[in-house]
């Protein structure tokens, strides 16, 4: 399968007037990352070669974070909203480039897993012209409902079209679907509007296909992978089964979380084995942390990058560019930024270290405080190894305590 060339196609043109926001709804983070991010990023692992992102509501600003999250996605834009199909042919260009396999995703289901995006290609390998991802939502209802015979897909049906029969059926389009690239675009030219909702579904691709004798198959996820985000509740609800799929996972990897229903992970947190972290702490984004540490409770953490063994918190803040090195220990009410705290040194009680050097070994007092801002520029603060600053010092920066310095 590996040698298949893959286009990934993310529909993300919808309005999401549920969220009730400003910001387009793939834009809202899970653990830190856009929706649509965590769908690309599936997307890739799935083997996807090429990204498609089909846009419309708030195109500027989509484009803008789409430059972060994936630079090298083509952006179309969907014009007017008339149906899930219409808006795969929105990128017609990129589709009709050749690519083995077309994959297409929704923007707003960010739990989707790599490995269900993988079956469906794989059914493709093994000679199928679409496989559609399918799912057994707790509550069907609003879902399309795919209807087999004998193994084979032959139809989904929108529960607005669907008869009462067909709404008892549990097994439910996910929404995602693989499709051939060579049979795509006819596929997709072929898809009418004639339904409840005057549409052009994507889903109507199944029969198509069927009709021209072609083998379409559905494959099957589990529910929350499938997790379509409408309103803010739901966006809460896939944070909270992301976060607990992390946890567990870092705990597998030998972190101990001693109540890991309270630690907060970003998307790309690190965190190495040996690393006891207690309760309620918060990692946000552009965290790594070596082996062997300790995080006290209560400990806020971004942008850090915290070396084997050391000691941070309780009640520490460390932030962007605070720098931990083997061994160094902030303490409880200590707040570091933009510093390097050297191997074995010590801020251990009510301190703010900011754009800043801690030579190792040295110690710092409580109640130090960098005054490292003027109002209109900040200036560095380089503290010697080994060196002793007693507590309450304020160090007016620009200012440099010698090796071995001590003051008090
Ligand atoms: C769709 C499926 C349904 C499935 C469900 C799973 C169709 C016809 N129906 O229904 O079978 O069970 O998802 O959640 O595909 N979009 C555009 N442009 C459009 C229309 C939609 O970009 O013109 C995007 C939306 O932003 C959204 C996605 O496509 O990300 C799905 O559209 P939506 O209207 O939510 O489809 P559903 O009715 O939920
Ligand atoms: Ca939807």
């Amino acid at each position: 399968m590996s040698q298949r060339s893959c286009l990934s196609v993310v529909l993300a043109a919808g309005e999401g007037t549920r969220m009730k926001s400003a910001m387009p709804k793939v834009l809202h983070a899970i653990a830190g990352l856009p929706m649509v991010a965590h769908v690309v990023k599936a997307a890739e692992a799935a083997g996807a070669t090429g990204l498609a992102l089909v846009i419309g509501h708030g195109a500027d600003e989509m484009r803008k974070a789409a430059q972060k999250f994936a630079p090298k996605a083509e952006t179309f834009v969907q014009e007017k909203r008339l149906g899930t199909a219409h808006a795969v042919l929105a990128a017609r260009e990129a589709i009709s480039k050749g690519y083995d396999d077309i994959l297409v995703m929704f923007g707003d289901t960010p739990l989707i897993d790599a490995q269900a995006l993988a079956a469906a290609r794989q059914k493709l390998a093994e000679g199928a012209a679409v496989a559609v991802i399918g799912f057994r939502p707790p509550n069907p209802t609003g879902y399309g409902r795919l209807i087999e015979k004998g193994g084979r897909l032959v139809a989904i049906r929108e529960e607005k079209d669907c008869s009462e029969a067909e709404k008892k059926i549990g097994f439910c389009n996910a929404g995602m679907m693989a499709v051939a690239g060579k049979h795509a675009l006819r596929l997709l030219d072929k898809v009418g509007n004639k339904n409840a909702k005057g549409e052009f579904y994507l889903t109507d691709i199944v029969e198509i296909a069927g009709a021209e004798g072609l083998d379409v198959v559905a494959t099957e996820a589990g529910f929350e992978s499938a997790l379509g985000i409408n309103n803010r509740a739901e966006l809460a609800e896939a944070e909270a089964i992301w976060q607990a799929r992390r946890r567990r996972e870092a705990m597998l990897s030998g972190v101990t979380l001693i109540a890991p229903e309270t630690v907060y992970f970003s998307h790309d947190t690190e965190i190495g084995a040996d690393t006891i972290v207690e309760p309620n702490v918060w990692f946000g984004p552009g965290v790594r942390i070596a082996s062997g540490a300790r995080i006290h409770a209560f400990s806020h953490i971004e942008g850090a990058t915290i070396a084997s063994n050391c000691d941070v918190g309780p009640f520490a803040r460390l932030r962007p560019g605070a720098d931990l090195r083997n061994k160094a220990k902030v303490g409880n009410f200590c707040e570091v930024k933009q510093a390097t705290i050297e191997e074995g040194a010590k801020v251990n009680h009510l301190t703010y270290i900011g754009d800043a050097r801690v030579g190792a070994a040295a110690n710092i007092g409580a109640g130090t405080i960098t005054c490292n801002y003027d109002g209109y520029s900040k200036f560095f603060t380089d503290i010697g190894e080994g060196a002793f600053v007693g507590s309450n010092s304020s160090l007016v920066a620009p200012v440099s305590i010698g090796r071995g310095g001590e003051n008090s």
